[in-house]
């Protein structure tokens, strides 16, 4: 397949990029570079020895993404991952998230189905689950608009387009894809989690202070109603998630279709730093500050759909995760300004 990778120079973007590679198929990166490096797609390209050709431009425009396909297509499909992804930062900037969130949707949807492609697949989230009485969360569990964060309630919001989308174009295959928490780094350490500014997701946060560029891990609570009284996660290693995407492609349907990509297994910050530290081999520095707001006490899936349907089921563990977090920031202090 011929694959058009929206937001492809991104985090999961690098990712997928190189296990569509792996496996044989053709892809093109669009991104505007604002959460990553162009230097992403060179290291994809150096991984793979394969060509992953970078468009630098903003997919919320249509003129840009016709122009992509107009040098570089035909597509059998794109991956959307363009979007702002920080739940915190979502909190302060609502209207960034909605606007970029869904312009980019709207711009690759409408240019997509000009041009003929058959797969549109979506990076969507498991925190479009509202009732934390469904844990662990199914496909069928109860979703809403009305979620704690507009992170959140913008992918719930894409996720209602892409159904009425789907349902006038019957020949398409619309696959979400609701991602739980994307954590590590491929084996080589060439390329990793590498945030704009001070990271707000807790993985690339540790990574800087165990790399020293940040002072101390903040927990933000240990007053939730959990085991250890920190928030829990399903941290899914990044690879087995775009190996996720892979099969996803591989085995789309004409339709409407939805999979958790999980662990099913819920984690805690402190297990979090735990995994990191046995990593490192060192205690890092931590201190429990207030919780954050828009936070859940609990997130995590059951991700049977996708092993069933998918032939799909992530195997790396949170200390593989770390392991090979550590190995790119450690190999890369500065990220990709390391270079
Ligand atoms: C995880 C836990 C915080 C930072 C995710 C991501 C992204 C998205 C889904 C798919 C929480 C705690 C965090 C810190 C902390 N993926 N924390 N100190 O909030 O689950 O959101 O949603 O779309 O993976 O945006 O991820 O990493 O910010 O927080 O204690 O400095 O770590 O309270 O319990 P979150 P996160």
């Amino acid at each position: 397949m011929r694959v058009l990778l929206a937001g492809g120079a991104g985090y999961v973007g690098a990712h997928t990029a190189v296990a569509l590679l792996d496996a044989g198929h053709e892809i093109v990166l669009l991104d505007d570079l604002s959460n990553t490096s162009a230097l992403a797609a060179e290291r994809v390209s150096q991984i793979t020895g394969r060509p992953a050709p970078l468009v630098v431009g903003d997919a919320s425009d249509e003129s840009v993404v016709a122009a992509t396909f107009d040098e570089f297509g035909p597509f059998d499909a794109i991956v959307h991952l363009a979007a702002f992804k920080a739940v915190g930062e979502s909190m302060e900037k609502p209207l960034d998230y909605y606007s970029n969130n869904l312009d980019t949707t709207f711009a690759l949807a409408r240019v997509g189905l000009e041009r003929g492609i058959r797969s549109f697949l979506f990076s969507s989230t498991g925190t479009v689950y509202s009732d934390p009485s469904d844990l662990p969360f199914t496909e069928e569990s109860t979703t809403s608009v009305d979620l704690s964060n507009p992170y959140s309630k913008s992918k719930r919001m894409n996720e209602v387009v892409l159904a009425d989308m789907a349902r006038v174009n019957p020949e398409l295959d619309v696959t979400v894809l609701r991602y739980f928490n994307p954590v590590g780094a491929h084996e080589s350490g060439l390329i990793g989690e590498d945030p704009s500014g001070i990271p707000n997701n807790l993985m690339p946060y540790i990574q800087r202070v165990a790399v020293g560029s940040l002072e101390r891990i903040g927990i933000f609570g240990d007053d939730y109603d959990t085991p250890d009284g920190t928030g829990l996660r399903d941290y899914i290693h990044v690879v087995d998630l775009a190996l996720g995407h892979v099969a996803a492609l591989e085995r789309a349907q004409p339709g409407f279709v939805v999979y958790n990509l999980g662990t099913g297994r819920p984690v805690s910050v402190r297990e979090l730093i735990a995994a990191f530290e046995r990593a490192v081999g060192r205690e890092l520095p931590k201190v429990v500050l207030p919780r954050r707001a828009g936070d859940v006490d609990a997130t995590y899936c059951d991700p049977s759909k996708a092993a069933r349907e998918l032939d799909w089921v992530a195997t790396r563990t949170i200390d593989d995760a770390a392991r090979d977090a550590w190995n790119w920031q450690s190999r890369n202090p500065q990220g990709f300004a390391s270079a």
